[in-house]
């Protein structure tokens, strides 16, 4: 049997703090009625003082290492996917190496907003197939809620903050990481970015400085981003000879509940088998396909030999899905 990249154990972890609709009512001009209506999400979780994203990202690790029965010290690469670290340098995943002691990686992140998560498999997945003794731990982790705009009502109920985990390894036994597509356009950088740096540094986290802050044109982020992954999803099944009725289960990008639903119609697959979460925790970017991940594993809905998609959006623009075998 082919040897593969596959997922040793999952774990997440989400800041205690809970920001409802009826609390953001008493922020912006807003209601629990429009916000549940247009994106599904009812409460998402809100860091709080010194809960940056690589303690956040750490204690997803932790988890995750805690669910393999391995030390920190046994792994080879560790790779953090975000948008809000709190130190523009050293990387994200350095402080995590340094939080969890795993003095035998080596430590890097990977910024592909939204899509971060599916990106950094992808790079996990190259170094397993070329040594099959490594284990590499990626993390999906964000701190939004320090990049939103709390004067815009467009965006700040959308985002939340919250770090989810695997760990890989290699397995002949016909698991792991079966295919995979991941696609960028530049060029339509403009309808989802941030253009400054955000940092522990006291002068950047200032309110007033508009410059670190998201911004989005969110119509156009909504259309381009059902087709998008679609068509990942699309690519990655006829790449594997895979029907979509093999799937047991899609664990999509969780920025929105109607892009959700209208990607769940479009590919004509049945409700049931599409793993939502953004009801509870809002859009965590990178960290939304971990920690979905983690839950639909801990719930059980996940047994040895099913097909997983995961399929991601996001700032940049990038895209794509992961076919995974589950192990
Ligand atoms: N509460 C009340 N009214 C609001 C709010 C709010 N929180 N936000 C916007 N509105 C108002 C607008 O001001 C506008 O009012 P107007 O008609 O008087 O000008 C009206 O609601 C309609 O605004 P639209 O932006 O046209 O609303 P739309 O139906 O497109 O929904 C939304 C907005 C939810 C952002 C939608 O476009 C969307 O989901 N886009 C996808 C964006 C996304 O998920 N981005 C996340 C990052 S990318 C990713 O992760 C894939």
């Amino acid at each position: 049997m082919s040897r593969r990249a596959s997922i040793l154990a999952t774990g997440s972890h989400v800041p205690a703090r809970i920001l409802s609709n009826e609390d953001l009512e008493k922020i912006v001009d807003t209601s629990d009625e429009w916000i549940v209506s247009r994106t599904g999400i009812k409460t998402r979780h809100i860091s709080g003082p010194g809960e940056y994203t690589s303690v956040l990202a750490s204690r997803a690790a932790a988890n995750t290492l805690a669910a393999a029965g391995l030390a920190a010290t046994e792994i080879d690469i560790l790779i953090v996917a975000t948008v809000s670290a709190e130190m523009t340098m050293p990387s994200c995943a350095c402080l995590v190496q340094k939080e969890l002691g795993a003095i035998k990686a080596f430590a890097f992140d990977i910024n592909a907003a939204c899509s971060g998560f599916i990106y950094g498999l992808s790079v996990a997945e190259k170094y397993i197939l070329a040594n099959p003794q490594l284990k590499v731990m990626v993390i999906g982790a964000e701190t939004l809620s320090t990049r939103v705009n709390w004067q815009d009502r467009n965006t700040c109920v959308l985002f939340g903050d919250a770090a989810g985990a695997v760990l890989l390894g290699s397995s002949d036994q016909g698991d792991g990481i079966v295919a995979e597509k991941l696609f960028s356009d530049g060029t339509l950088y403009n309808l989802l970015y941030m253009d400054g740096a955000q940092s522990l540094n006291p002068a950047l986290r200032n309110e007033e400085f508009e410059g670190s802050l998201i911004k989005m044109v969110g119509r156009d982020v909504f259309k381009y981003a059902v087709n998008a992954m679609e068509n990942a999803v699309r690519a990655v099944l006829a790449q594997a000879g895979v029907a979509i009725d093999e799937v047991r289960l899609v664990v999509p990008h969780q920025a929105n509940i109607r892009i959700i639903n209208k990607l769940t119609q479009k590919l004509g697959v049945d409700p049931e088998k599409v793993y939502i979460n953004v009801t509870k925790y809002g859009n965590t970017s990178a960290a939304t396909i971990p920690l979905a991940l983690d839950e639909a594993n801990r719930e059980g809905r996940l047994q040895s030999g099913d097909y997983v998609i995961l399929c991601a959006f996001g700032g940049g623009f990038t895209w794509g899905a992961t076919l995974i075998k589950w192990q």
